[in-house]
């Protein structure tokens, strides 16, 4: 309820949501989303591999300040599933990390940021491709972070079972939840 009222993001607090695949993540981030367009703030949601996509473009056609300023003056930025699909670049492209650091620390202190991720915080440096930098992030995200550890089954799972259910069949073995990505 704390986070739903968005009084983090009113007082330029970040969110850090994490937990296996299929706990909800994204469920709630997409909520929070929408309370934010409800109560007036500028809020733009991206998965991350879009949000880097975007920034990347800019390198391509010269708009890259232009849209990182945009990515940057959000009230709410909501920065989804880091660790899902690949952030691979080209050799003369900045690496992931670089990029997400400078967004951040545009935003650190005047905007609130939300994040979701399946894969461990420690993950992250191999994840954006340079682990100090992914360091320097998460140390300005988790000083005045809202920190949200999701362990549950997956939605996703409990679906299946449900329709298998219906149908009078069982789901096979293989269709089990696999072990991993949690922060422990
Ligand atoms: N509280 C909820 N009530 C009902 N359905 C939910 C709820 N949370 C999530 N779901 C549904 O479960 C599915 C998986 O949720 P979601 O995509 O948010 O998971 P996730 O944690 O982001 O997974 P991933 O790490 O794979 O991105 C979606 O179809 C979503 O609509
Ligand atoms: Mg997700």
């Amino acid at each position: 309820m704390e986070i739903a009222g968005l009084d983090f993001a009113r007082r330029k607090e970040d969110l850090v949501v994490t937990g296996k695949s299929g706990t909800g993540k994204s469920h709630i981030l997409q909520a929070i989303a929408l309370r934010g367009c409800q109560a007036q703030m500028s809020v733009r949601y991206a998965r991350c591999v879009d949000l880097l996509d975007d920034l990347y473009a800019g390198l391509a056609d010269g708009t890259y300040q232009r849209r990182l300023k945009r990515w940057a003056a959000a009230d709410l930025l909501i920065v989804d599933d880091v660790g899902l699909g690949q952030v691979k670049k080209r050799d003369d492209e900045p690496t992931a990390a670089h990029t997400l650091f400078n967004l951040i620390d545009r935003r650190h202190g005047k905007t609130s940021t939300a994040f979701s991720s399946n894969i461990k915080l420690s993950a992250w440096g191999k994840y954006l491709g340079d682990a100090t930098l992914a360091v320097a992030i998460l140390d300005r995200v988790n000083m005045r972070a809202i920190r949200l550890d999701i362990d549950g089954p997956s939605y996703r799972q409990q679906v299946a079972r449900d329709r298998a259910k219906e149908r009078g069949a069982k789901l096979p073995d293989d269709s089990a939840e696999p072990e991993a990505g949690r922060e422990q």
